[in-house]
C-alpha cells in the first residue's frame, strides 16, 4: 500500500463571498464566515474573493480594490488561517475565467435563463442592464467549484439553484468528456443561522437594506453598532419568547445573542424569564460590541499595511493554481484542445 498523505484525504471545501460592500456585515459572519472558520480544522478549505462575480452588476472600479482587500482582512480577522487555508482572490487565478468559458459552451441557453437570481436581477436592474457576465454567473461560480474538484460547497439558501446547475454541468462534463470533476453536495445554511434586518426582521440582514440602521457592519464603529441594536424593532407584547412568526424582532435579537454568546434559545428564554425588551437589548449590545471590537481592530491593523496583505493573497494565488491548473489542463485535454508545448 502506497503512503499517502492525511492530508489530501480531508474533503475539500470551497467557499466565497462577494467584495460588494465596504465591510462584511454581521449577517455574513454568522451566516458564513463563522462556519468556514470552523471548517478548517476537518477541511481542506479553499476561500476565495469572487471579484469577477462583483463586476457583473453596476459597480465602481475605484472601489473594487479596496473592497476586496477589506474582505480578505475581514476574513483573516475572523480567523481564516491563510496557512490552513487556501485564501485568495478569483480574478488572480485566470483558470477561474478560462473554465467558465468551457461550462458555457454545455450550458443550454434555456438553462441558464431558469436561474431565479438571475432573473431577479434582470428585473431590479432593467432588461438593458443586465449583461451577458451576469448570465454567466452561475458557470463562471460551477468553474470556481470545479476547479478544486470540492466535495462540499457551504453556501446560503439563494445559491442552491446555483449549486444544483454546477452539479448538473459536472455531470454532463463527466459524460461527455469522461470522468473529469468531482460532483460536488452543497451545504446549505441552517435557518437558526440566518440574520434579519434589525430594522424590518422580516427581511434576511442585507448590504441593500433600506436603511443603514439595520444593518450591522462589522467596521462601524462600536458605539454606532451598540445604538443600531438598542433602537432595533420589536414587537407587540413583552416576553421575551423565540418565535418566528408573531415576534421576529425578538427571534432575531435572540439568534443573535445565542450565536455569540453560545448559550441556547431555551436558556435565554430561561434567563430572561420576566425580563423587558431593554435589558435584553442592553446585554446584546454590549455582547455584539465586545465581538465587534477586536475583529475591527484586527481588520484595520491589516489593511494598514497593504503590501503584506497582498503578499499573503498572492501566497494562497499560488496554491490555488497548483490545483486549479492541473483540473483544467486535464478539463481542456479532454474537450480535445490542442495543448500548448512547454505548458501555459
Ligand atoms: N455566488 C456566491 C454568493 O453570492 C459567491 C460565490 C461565487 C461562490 N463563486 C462561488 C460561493 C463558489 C461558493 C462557491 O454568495
Amino acid at each position: 500500500m502506497t503512503v499517502t498523505d492525511p492530508a489530501a484525504q480531508k474533503p475539500r471545501v470551497v467557499s466565497g463571498a462577494q467584495p460588494s460592500a465596504d465591510s462584511l456585515h454581521l449577517g455574513n459572519y454568522i451566516g458564513a464566515v463563522r462556519n468556514w472558520v470552523q471548517m478548517q480544522d476537518d477541511y481542506e478549505t479553499v476561500y476565495f474573493i469572487p471579484d469577477l462575480h462583483a463586476v457583473t452588476v453596476d459597480y465602481r472600479p475605484e472601489e473594487l480594490a479596496h473592497r476586496t482587500r477589506v474582505t480578505a482582512a475581514q476574513y483573516i480577522a475572523a480567523g481564516i488561517d491563510p496557512e490552513k487555508s487556501t485564501l485568495f482572490v478569483q480574478s488572480h487565478v485566470p483558470e477561474h475565467a478560462q473554465l467558465a468559458w468551457a461550462l458555457n459552451c454545455i450550458t443550454g441557453f434555456g438553462e441558464a435563463s431558469r436561474m431565479t437570481q438571475f432573473k431577479d436581477k434582470t428585473q431590479r436592474y432593467g432588461n438593458d442592464a443586465a449583461t451577458v457576465g451576469l448570465f454567466a454567473y452561475p458557470t463562471l461560480m460551477a468553474a470556481d467549484i470545479l476547479l478544486y474538484q470540492a466535495g462540499l460547497v457551504p453556501v446560503g439558501e439563494d445559491q442552491r439553484q446555483h449549486l444544483e446547475l454546477t452539479r448538473t454541468l459536472a455531470q454532463r462534463f463527466n459524460h461527455r468528456f469522461g470522468e473529469t470533476f468531482v460532483v460536488p453536495e452543497g451545504m446549505i445554511v441552517k435557518e437558526t443561522a440566518k440574520i434579519y434586518d434589525l430594522q424590518n426582521p422580516t427581511a434576511k440582514m442585507s448590504k441593500s437594506a433600506e436603511s443603514p440602521n439595520g444593518l450591522i457592519q462589522l467596521l462601524d464603529d462600536p458605539k454606532v453598532t451598540a445604538k443600531k441594536i438598542k433602537s432595533a424593532v420589536t414587537d407587540a407584547g413583552t416576553e421575551i419568547r423565540f418565535d418566528r412568526e408573531n415576534k421576529p424582532g425578538i427571534s432575531n435579537l435572540l439568534t443573535i445573542h445565542s450565536t455569540l454568546s453560545g448559550r441556547t434559545i431555551p436558556q435565554l428564554e430561561a434567563d430572561y424569564e420576566g425580563r423587558m425588551y431593554g435589558h435584553l437589548k442592553v446585554d446584546l449590545a454590549e455582547l455584539v460590541t465586545s465581538f465587534i471590537t477586536p475583529l475591527r481592530d484586527r481588520t484595520n491593523e491589516l489593511l494598514a499595511d497593504p503590501a503584506e496583505l497582498d503578499r499573503i493573497l498572492a501566497h494562497g494565488a499560488k496554491r490555488a493554481r497548483e490545483i486549479a491548473s492541473v483540473t483544467f489542463k486535464d478539463a481542456f485535454e479532454k474537450m480535445g484542445f490542442l495543448p500548448l508545448a512547454g505548458g501555459f
